[in-house]
């Protein structure tokens, strides 16, 4: 039975208590920590998109995306405190649910982190265009700085910075805690600039019709702009640094969502009630989809017309609105935040992907070659590169709604593995020391799962579809490679120091059916 191929996690667990990092951790350094992550190309860019699906209903699909991921987030700590090494949602599958599941949320991950990369460095591509214009007179032309779909040939300014960041990735920058702490700022001041510029210019009238697109138009925006909050389980990762985890854990992640939702909400009041965010329509009414060529398209005929450019059509959401309102130089400012900020998002995520490449090569569920380290900058260079480059491609062609609709989906299916997989090991396992429990799990998990099951059902059809042909495919591969390759098929159990600076080397104990905690089929 090859659900029964787990890995027994008193052999992941070992990995984490050969290495005893310094609980230094407090719940405010937590919450920066998640908003470090989480603010990104979701509030400054996709905020077009969520305007385009819901109009100014956008802000119930704020709550909405922002209540899915707070439930998520409790199930994720209750793992990654009990299972505080590498590969997040993909090593707690392994020892839930075995090895077939793990391959499968491993392989939506692709989908979570580097396509959540390549959808950054469009949103930072937007804002550099702008700002260049906007500052300095310099027009890159909208062939080279737009995907196919969004009206162009290839998006040069998202190839580049997708590039740079990998090449920092390869020579082994970290973001460290006080680069993470400036970033912070810097994007929160630039939102509250935003709220503080665009309220008192708040019409009435213009949330007016709220709805335009129906219920089903706030499901999608909230499927959509779900991607605004994607990063907190950063804060659930650095669980084993943190003092007290029970207590701070849940504050730095409930903390964090909370900041960033009432910002998202404010800032989309803003936008909405200074300028406007109906949804733009065809000529014949209907409601155009984000990121077709249809609405770029109709974008261009309007921008022609010499109306204003409509929030959905702007590349550069907030600083578009802070301009048109009046406010060119905070405008500008706002974009330059973007400029300075967004790379480190980009980093995070291409950071995220490497890590869990690394680990699946290191279990023998991709080649082991992949996990090599380079001998000079201590980095998994082979997967670095190699990540980079399909960021890249992916970037330099497809808009950013897409991308983080694709990467929506798969974060989606890892959410609804670990909800389930926290009420498995609950039920398999009560006994084991849980530095965190999700309060009422009965209760928190199971909303958890129905949500991720929601928004899923919510997404633009070409994305939900993506997930399960993307499945299909890492089906091939694993039963073409990984089924027969994996450490466990071979027999091996291996207990890793968890830090790609020490190359892995596994170590055999030749389980067979006897050694405790092992499984097979
Ligand atoms: N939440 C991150 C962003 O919006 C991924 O960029």
């Amino acid at each position: 039975m090859i659900f029964g191929r787990v890995k027994p996690l008193d052999a992941i667990l070992a990995t984490a208590e050969k290495k005893s990092l310094h609980r230094s951790l407090g719940p405010v350094q937590l919450t920066l920590l998640g908003v470090g992550a989480i603010i990104g190309t979701g509030i400054f860019v996709l905020t077009a998109s969520a305007a385009q699906y819901a109009g100014p209903g956008m802000m119930v699909s704020f709550i909405i995306a922002g209540f899915v991921c707070a439930v998520a987030a409790l199930c994720y700590s209750e793992l990654s405190s009990m299972v505080p090494v590498s590969g997040s949602a993909y090593t707690y599958t392994y020892a839930v649910m075995g090895e077939l599941l793990a391959w499968m949320v491993g392989w939506a991950l692709i989908l979570e982190y580097a396509v959540a990369a390549s959808a950054v460095s469009v949103g930072w591509s937007g804002y550099f265009v702008g700002l260049l214009d906007s500052s300095l007179g310099i027009v890159i032309p909208s062939d080279f700085a737009n995907g196919p779909d969004a009206g162009g040939i290839v998006n040069i300014p998202a190839l580049v910075i997708a590039l740079l960041v990998t090449w920092l990735l390869l020579i082994g920058t970290r973001e460290s805690a006080a680069v993470n702490a400036v970033l912070v700022a810097i994007k929160v001041v630039a939102l509250t600039a935003f709220i503080a510029l665009s309220f008192p210019m708040l019409d009435g009238a213009k949330f007016d019709p709220f709805m335009p697109t129906g219920v089903g138009g706030v499901l999608t925006g909230a499927a959509v702009i779900f991607f605004a909050y994607v990063g907190f389980d950063a804060v659930s990762t650095a669980a084993e640094e943190t003092k007290n985890p029970q207590r701070n854990v849940p504050i730095g992640l409930i903390g964090s969502l909370g900041i960033c939702t009432i910002f998202y909400l404010l800032v989309a009041a803003g936008a909405i009630g200074a300028y406007g965010a109906q949804p733009v329509q065809s000529l014949s009414g209907e409601f155009l989809i984000s990121g077709s060529p249809e609405l770029a398209e109709r974008c261009k005929a309007i921008i022609a017309s010499g109306a204003g450019e409509p929030l959905a059509c702007s590349n550069e959401a907030l600083a578009h609105v802070l301009r048109a309102i009046g406010f060119e130089w905070f405008g500008n400012l706002i974009g330059l935040a973007a400029f300075l900020a967004l790379p480190s998002v980009i980093l995070i995520m291409l950071f995220g992907q490497t890590r869990i490449f690394f680990v699946m090569s290191r279990d023998g569920l991709l080649p082991e070659k992949l996990s090599a380290v380079h001998p000079k900058w201590k980095t998994p260079y082979i997967v670095t590169m190699i990540t980079g480059v399909f960021v890249a491609i992916a970037a330099a062609f497809f808009p950013v709604g897409r991308l983080a609709e694709v990467s929506n989906s798969g974060t989606l299916f890892a959410f609804f593995m670990v909800s389930i997989a926290v009420l498995m090991l609950r039920k398999i396992d009560p006994a084991r020391h849980r530095p965190f429990r999700t309060p009422a799990v009965w209760i928190i998990a199971p909303l958890s799962v129905v949500g991720c099951v929601g928004l899923y059902l919510s997404l633009p059809l070409e994305a939900m579809l993506v997930l399960p042909i993307w499945g299909g495919i890492g089906l091939v591969v694993y039963f073409l490679y990984g089924h027969r390759r994996s450490n466990i098929a071979r027999g091996i159990i291996d207990v890793h120091e968890d830090d790609v600076d020490a190359p892995p080397q596994p170590v055999p104990p030749m389980p067979d059916a006897h050694t405790p905690g092992y499984k097979d089929a």
